[in-house]
């Protein structure tokens, strides 16, 4: 019970989290600290493989990333929250103003596609080959940050998370494309692998962030509305 916490003076609390957790995660860390200044907190963003390496290595205390049982490890995985994926364009895209776009018609588009060892880029490529079909990949990127610039330099379309917008909605130069299969509805979990027993300060983390559920669905809800109802784009 976190109240049984409160005595909690110091310690130290490692979090490793996929690249999409990393527009959530510091919020919970803040929070948590705030209610717990005395604990050292260190937080570690990398790709989903990368995760799961340093999950293996027991590297840090607590992990956030999706589809817990792929990982090879025997993990206990508690639900946090939904990361759904969406196909995103620059606003003056052609397709930007169609309804129901078929995988097909988004596999002649040039797409920009994460590094290898990136969950959403499995999941992606994974759509794709459900129905046939591959990417026609434009270029690889290794972050999330520089799909979003290089949609906007007009590179190609992609598919992201929905929380990498969850700070500007894509101010209005990005747009969501309706097409079908899409969102992809991944999930977010928080896990560490069985045969490690979780400190004391990562079991009040866990039980702090499942709190934010609510929290963490809210801040998606405004993005999908901030999407559907772009703000005026900057002159
Ligand atoms: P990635 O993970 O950074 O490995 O793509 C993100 C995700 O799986 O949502």
């Amino acid at each position: 019970k976190l109240a049984d916490l409160k005595g909690l003076k110091s310690g130290r609390f490692r979090l490793g989290v996929i690249t999409t957790a990393k527009y959530f995660a510091p919020e919970i860390l803040g929070a948590f600290c705030e209610q717990f200044p005395g604990i050292d907190v260190s937080l570690k963003v990398t790709n989903r493989t990368r995760i799961i390496e340093r999950m293996d290595a027991n590297d840090d205390d607590l992990y956030i990333f999706g589809e817990p049982g792929g990982a090879g490890l025997d993990v206990e995985a508690t639900y946090l929250a939904p990361n759904p994926l969406i196909v995103l364009a620059r606003s003056d895209h052609p397709l930007a103003r169609e309804t129901g776009i078929t995988m097909e018609r988004l596999a002649q588009e040039r797409f920009l596609l994460r590094e290898p060892g990136s969950g959403i880029r499995d999941s992606v490529v994974r759509r794709f080959a459900e129905r046939g079909l591959r990417p026609n990949v434009r270029m690889e990127l290794g972050s999330n940050e520089a799909i979003k610039h290089a949609i906007i330099a007009g590179l190609g379309i992609s598919a992201l998370s929905l929380h990498t917008l969850t700070l500007d909605g894509g101010a209005g130069r990005l747009v969501m494309l309706d097409v079908e299969g899409f969102p992809i509805e991944r999930t977010w979990y928080l896990v560490h692998p069985k045969s490690r027993e979780l400190s004391t300060i990562a079991k009040a983390f866990l039980a702090f962030s499942v709190d934010r559920e609510p929290e963490i669905r809210a801040s998606l809800d405004r993005t999908y509305e901030t999407l559907r109802n772009p703000p005026a784009p900057q002159l």
